[in-house]
């Protein structure tokens, strides 16, 4: 176990997948865990300044299209490193995490942060609902998971005794220059393939769940529809409504491709 090193999460995690996992990691560590920057809160995104309090920073999100996910993108690029320790972890929804663990690495590189490891979690995908698709990873983080991330916490710590870069020559976290292209474009096509969730006001009971889940401000608190121009279909606001006022419609060709994503189970890879 490590003394006198503090370690802190910042997640972007609408569904609360990444968050679960990176919470575990941090604990797995033994260390001093400051509380962690939750950058899904719109109001959080705005006021980050992008210092991070803590010697070991633990730096992750969902992966939306392959990639980091555009509303992430700020505020990871505000990030200080400064010569502190990272590790960058992606969290996907069983189809493929493709260039993510690249790029986030590359990003913190850039941002001046040492990388002491990196990791690639599978979790539910946030498109797996009992009337749409039976998309990847149902009721992941399981215990085997949430294990691995307690245990990759325990062997940071042990790294970070006498710190060493991780060795990153011919694994992904050495590439991933094309970061900040692939922001650019990713987020839009999604919007043209998928409708916002639509809201039944016979089943909703006012509880202001799907306000505050909402990680763009795109449900009215007076109304709760979707701004259908605001929404990024993380679908967040669907998972957290208790009487499933929301819902949203995928068209036949988009369900079934997801049904293929939870065929064959993947499972994490570790990278120190
Ligand atoms: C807009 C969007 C795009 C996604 N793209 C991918 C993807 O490319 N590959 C994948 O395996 N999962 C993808 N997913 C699934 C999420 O990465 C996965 O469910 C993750 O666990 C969600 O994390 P969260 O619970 O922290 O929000 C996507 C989800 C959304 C909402
Ligand atoms: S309204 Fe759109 S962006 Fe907001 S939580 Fe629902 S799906 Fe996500
Ligand atoms: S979460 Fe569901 S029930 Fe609650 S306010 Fe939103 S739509 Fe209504």
């Amino acid at each position: 176990m490590v003394i006198n090193v503090k370690v802190q999460c910042i997640y972007y995690s609408a569904s609360r997948t990444t968050q679960r996992i990176l919470d575990k990691v941090a604990e797995g560590t033994g260390m001093m865990v400051l509380p962690a920057v939750d950058i899904t809160n719109p109001k959080t995104r705005k006021t980050f300044d992008g210092k991070m309090d803590a010697d070991l920073v633990i730096v992750g999100s969902a992966v939306y299209e392959g990639s980091i996910p555009f509303i992430a993108m700020e505020p990871f690029l505000k990030l200080e490193g400064k010569g502190k320790w990272a590790v960058p972890v992606g969290v996907y929804g069983n189809r493929s995490a493709e260039a993510y663990i690249s790029e986030l690495s590359k990003l913190l590189r850039d941002r001046e942060f040492k990388i002491i490891a990196g990791a690639q979690f599978v979790a539910q995908h946030s498109y797996n609902h009992d009337a749409l698709a039976k998309a990847g990873a149902i009721g992941r983080p399981d215990e085997a998971d949430l294990e691995l991330a307690h245990s990759l916490g325990g062997k940071i710590a042990e790294k970070m005794v006498d710190p060493v870069e991780a060795d990153i020559e011919g694994k992904p976290l050495k590439f991933g220059d094309k970061y900040k292209n692939r922001s650019e474009w990713v987020g839009e096509r999604l919007k043209k393939m998928i409708m916002g969730p639509t809201y039944n006001a016979d089943k909703c009971i006012q509880c202001n769940e799907c306000v505050e889940a909402c990680p763009i401000e795109a449900v009215d608190p007076s109304t709760y529809a979707t701004d259908e121009d605001t929404c990024i279909k993380c679908m967040a606001c669907i998972k957290v409504c208790p009487t499933d006022a929301k819902t949203v419609k995928f068209p036949p060709m988009v369900s079934q491709f997801m049904n293929g994503w939870g065929q064959e189970r993947k499972e994490p890879m570790l990278y120190l």
